[in-house]
């Protein structure tokens, strides 16, 4: 049905900036569309309105070298493209569900535009069962007397980590396409043939990614299942941290020697504050209201959110035990972005500390390296250096772990503070530093200094 084509992608977010970048670089000659007007002028111009490393780079090679055009009009993307990446966001709806008005939306802009054969790809979270509804929205569009195969809709969920999105998607471990028709899936599946072969500047012979085809339903459901599953092995982790602290054991250990085991590997151990971010928040409460709507008891996935929602609570539970009273406190908090190397502040741990800390009375003052502001929180007082935030504080908390707060000089964060309490939310400081400054140090299940009871002497 599809030749080698021009491919358009629909929805310039995180996502989309980043699949039209590099396929853009791979050699593919790309139109995206965007209809805030803003933002379609920066990616014109060829940089993007959030940060990602290494993105702005190739936005400008593709905007340069013409290989990567953007626009607001669909019929103009649609005319030059045969394969149609949908990467519009599906932000938290009701009931857990996610809410696809944009996705709605943009598949009728698809259905308007569409005079010719097209393989419409959906990159967007949407819940399972989306790619019929998908095509039945699109059917709708075109009319009785237009020949329904003229589309086909393949499920192409992604996984791109933010921070790391651009390296994610040029050197995948899988490609996962689910789709109705073979000859569409090999469609989408030609459009990866420089990343599936490693055949572009910069690819890695070491890396061939593995390409699974299957049915729509369960491209879908792989995509939420990973998600769900990653998010469940931190809160793993963060449940034996929290037991670690009642046992006087140290988590770090606990995660590495664990991980040393190939069937558990050492990735996503790492306790702390618990999981943030656009996905793993909304994807495991999407896929449980999918359990819940057929009659099932999705337990395990809400332990999941619950023993995540926890962890903030734990920091501001270690917070009241040393400070007491919290009111009147001065807490500085390191790090709001949800993870380091991104400046994505949506349902960041951070957010929940510091509200949860301005309703019991404290004083928060906030350091990040790139988010300088947060809507949520007009009042958040922040400033540009990690040292000004703690002056005078009486406690400070590691929310995020961006490189340079891996290294603070404790030396001179001792001599800022009014008090001594430091609380590790991510288990990266050298305990031993932090303590020989003459600081307090409260980690997330390691906090302890392990001595040997008496007893335990032969
Ligand atoms: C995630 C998935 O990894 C990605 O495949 C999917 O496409 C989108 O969701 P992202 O949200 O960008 O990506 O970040 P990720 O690196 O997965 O981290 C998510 C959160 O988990 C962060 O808040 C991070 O700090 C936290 N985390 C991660 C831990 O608390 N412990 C860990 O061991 C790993």
């Amino acid at each position: 049905m599809i030749s080698d084509s021009g491919i358009s992608v629909i929805g310039s977010g995180y996502v989309g900036t980043v699949v039209a970048a590099c396929m853009a670089k791979i050699g593919h000659e790309v139109v995206g569309v965007e209809i805030n007007p803003e933002k379609l002028a920066m990616l014109q111009g060829g940089s993007s309105y959030f940060y990602e490393p290494g993105l702005d780079e190739l936005l400008r090679d593709g905007v340069d070298n013409g290989n990567l055009t953007f626009t607001d009009d669909y019929e103009l993307a649609m005319a030059n493209s045969e394969v149609v990446f949908l990467c519009v966001d599906t932000p938290p709806g009701e009931g857990g569900h996610p809410d696809i008005t944009n996705v709605t939306a943009a598949a009728k802009s698809i259905g308007m535009a569409m005079h010719s054969p097209h393989v419409i790809v959906t990159k967007s979270t949407v819940p399972v069962g989306s790619g019929n509804w998908l095509t039945s929205t699109i059917e709708n569009v075109l009319g009785d007397d237009v020949d329904s195969d003229v589309f086909s809709v393949v499920s192409n969920p992604e996984f791109l980590r933010e921070g790391s999105a651009v390296r994610d998607f040029l050197h995948p471990e899988r490609i996962v396409l689910g789709g109705t028709h073979p000859e569409a899936v090999d469609a989408v599946a030609a459009a990866y043939d420089p990343i599936l072969k490693q055949a572009f500047p910069g690819g890695r012979a070491t890396d061939h990614p593995i390409l699974v085809k299957t049915d729509r339903s369960t491209a879908e459901t792989i995509k939420y299942a990973a998600n769900a599953f990653l998010a469940t092995k931190i809160s793993f982790i963060n449940e034996i941290a929290e037991i670690c602290e009642w046992v006087n054991a140290d988590v770090k250990e606990v995660a590495r020697a664990m991980g040393l085991d190939s069937r558990i590997s050492a990735q996503f151990l790492q306790a702390g504050v618990g999981w943030g971010g656009s996905c793993f928040g909304k994807d495991v409460e999407a896929l449980a209201a999918t359990a819940r709507a057929h009659g099932q008891d999705p337990s395990l996935l809400e332990a999941t959110m619950a023993v995540n929602f926890k962890q903030r609570h734990r920091v501001i539970t270690k917070l009241q035990q040393h400070l007491r009273p919290l009111r009147g406190s001065r807490v500085a908090l390191l790090g709001l972005a949800f993870k380091p190397e991104t400046d994505d502040v949506r349902d960041a741990p951070a957010i929940t500390i510091a509200k949860e800390l301005a309703n019991r009375g404290a004083i928060v003052r906030a350091y990040d390296p790139l988010v300088k502001q947060i809507p949520e929180l007009p009042d958040l007082q922040t400033s540009s250096d990690p040292y000004a935030v703690v002056q005078s504080a009486d406690a400070l908390v590691l929310v995020t772990e961006w490189d340079e707060l891996r290294h603070l000089d404790f030396e001179e964060v001792a001599s800022k503070m009014r008090g001594n309490l430091v609380i590790d939310g991510r288990n990266v400081f050298d305990p031993a530093r932090v303590r020989a400054a003459g600081l307090t140090y409260e980690g997330m299940g390691t906090g302890h200094e392990i001595t040997p009871r008496a007893s335990d002497a032969w």
